[in-house]
């Protein structure tokens, strides 16, 4: 098997703050993730990506940068970084770093010193627009989290309008201007001499703006332009992104955010090998729990993603609300990370999907994020205790649902549990090229099952996925196989159980 590592990888998402908390704080760190790297080499999985932890005013936690060279002071230092680094490479576990190169933030001295004059040096880093006779924006854009909000914002100071297609406190960059394109080269540079194995990066096909600012088509409003931005002008952007990674050795890989919910779209950012290694493709992860539909998402991929590149599938992150609460159900979250680890491509896990995490329910007093996305980043309880192995009781979100029974020490110690079932899938995984690597073909299966086989070389998987509430037989497609995992513990006898999936080995 010669594949690059991150295509038969499983990436494992940490969103710092809600990981572990080693300095007991109430906000997780590096060191705390460091101090619980042995379970994820437990669980099995191949590589993390850390969200954010560099230095920040946090209006958007993290996603709002002011230096991408430094750790955040609420995290932890660089030396913290680097023996996290090493530790996890000592276990074998690769390292993503999260890359935001669309926007800085408004604290970020590049912006402080572009604000500061009309001729100030960094000026031309960003986005500035005239005002107009009327008083209104420079266009129809609408700013991420509002409803009608303007990606605009008229500075005072020197009565300009500066763009920031998320918050006000996230000013846009201006990738048109070398000078940012060379310093934000530089700062993949900075990673990469660390020891990074890549990059998740934040929004990019947002990077390469149209020259004229054009209207957004009236017909797609209210939806925000970050999701909609789409300009050619980010192929090359993204060829001299890939072009960094390739000055270092030991295939460095970049994934990209796109946020275009086409996945013909997606697909063009790979860019028939110049491009992206990966691309997040976001329509499957709204898609609802139902064979049709995800048959309809799995074609779209193979059709679209595949001629291009690799595909990568992602059912959670820390932007929408976790699949278990989507879903509605333990027994679905199970089969669901059946398909999710299934199929053709690299998965993403979201710390605690393997716990079947539910959203948190938390009190309007207590919602911090802009975004509303508080919920799926409730922070992960590690034991039964009232602290959950944080050190406070309550720490800076509310704990999920049921922290006492649903929490790591509990369902480690609990050999049906469900982190006991991604831990199988996990190793299956790595067991079986097929399943890594192989081809994939989907089969004829019966209304509310999906089923497909994975195959390299002699080495085969069959998987069988039922979306119903009901068992349905399957007899012909599971005979002359046997029962590799199943999500729910139970056997398959003719029958999947409702919301049962199996991962099956020829008998
Ligand atoms: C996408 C990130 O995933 C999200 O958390 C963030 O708020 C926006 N990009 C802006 O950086």
């Amino acid at each position: 098997m010669s594949a690059p590592w991150w295509q038969s990888a499983v990436v494992y998402q940490i969103y710092p703050r809600s990981f572990a908390d080693a300095d007991h704080d109430g906000v997780g760190d590096l060191q705390g993730i460091r101090a619980r790297l042995d379970h994820l080499a437990w669980l099995g999985v191949d590589a993390i990506w850390l969200s954010p932890f560099y230095r920040s005013p946090m209006a958007d936690f993290g996603y709002d940068v002011s230096d991408y060279c430094d750790v955040d002071p609420l995290f932890g230092t660089l030396a913290d970084f680097d023996a996290l680094v090493a530790d996890a490479h000592e276990r074998d576990i690769k390292v993503i770093v999260d890359w935001v190169p669309n926007h800085t933030s408004d604290q970020h001295p590049w912006f402080q010193d572009a604000r500061s004059s009309r001729q100030a040096e960094k000026r031309d880093w960003y986005v500035w627009r005239e005002p107009t006779a009327d008083g209104a924006p420079p266009n129809n854009w609408i700013q991420t989290w509002t409803e009608d909000g303007p990606t605009w914002t008229l500075d005072p100071a020197t009565d300009q309008w500066y763009l920031h297609l998320f918050l006000p406190e996230q000013p846009d960059l201006n990738w048109r201007n070398p000078e940012v394109v060379a310093a934000m080269h530089d700062v993949l540079r900075f990673w990469l001499d660390r020891g990074v194995d890549g990059f998740r990066m934040d929004v990019l096909h947002a990077l390469g703006k149209d020259p004229d600012l054009v209207d957004d088509d009236p017909a797609m409003l209210p939806i925000p332009h970050s999701a909609l931005n789409h300009h050619e002008s980010t192929y090359e952007i993204v060829r001299g992104l890939r072009s960094v990674l390739e000055e270092y050795d030991g295939d460095r890989m970049m994934v990209g955010e796109v946020f275009l919910l086409d996945t013909a779209l997606v697909a063009s950012y790979y860019d028939g090998g110049q491009g992206l290694h990966l691309a997040f493709n976001f329509p499957p992860l709204f898609t609802p729990w139902d064979a049709g539909l995800w048959r309809y998402r799995i074609d779209e991929v193979v059709r679209e993603i595949e001629p291009q590149g690799w595909p990568s599938w992602v059912l959670s992150n820390h932007d929408q609300p976790r699949h278990r609460t989507r879903y509605g159900s333990e027994a679905r979250a199970r089969a669901a990370a059946v398909l999710l680890l299934g199929l053709r491509g690299t998965p993403f896990l979201y710390a605690g999907e393997e716990l079947g995490l539910e959203d948190a329910a938390v009190p309007e007093d207590r919602i911090v994020d802009p975004g509303g996305r508080d919920g799926c980043r409730a922070p992960i309880p590690w034991d039964a205790a009232a602290d959950h192995g944080w050190g406070v009781e309550d720490p800076w979100l509310p704990w999920p649902p049921d922290a006492t029974t649903r929490n790591v020490a509990s369902l480690v110690a609990d050999e049906g549990s469900i982190v006991h079932l991604y831990r199988e899938l996990l190793a299956e995984r790595k067991g079986s090229p097929a399943l890594q690597v192989g081809e994939q073909v989907l089969l004829d299966a019966p209304d509310g099952v999906l089923a497909w086989d994975r195959t390299d070389g002699h080495d085969a998987r069959r998987v069988l996925v039922n979306f119903t509430d009901d068992a349905v037989p399957v007899a012909d497609l599971a005979d002359g196989w046997i029962v590799a995992v199943t999500s729910d513990g139970r056997p398959l006898v003719d029958q999947l159980g409702p919301d049962q999936a199996v991962v099956l080995r020829r008998a």
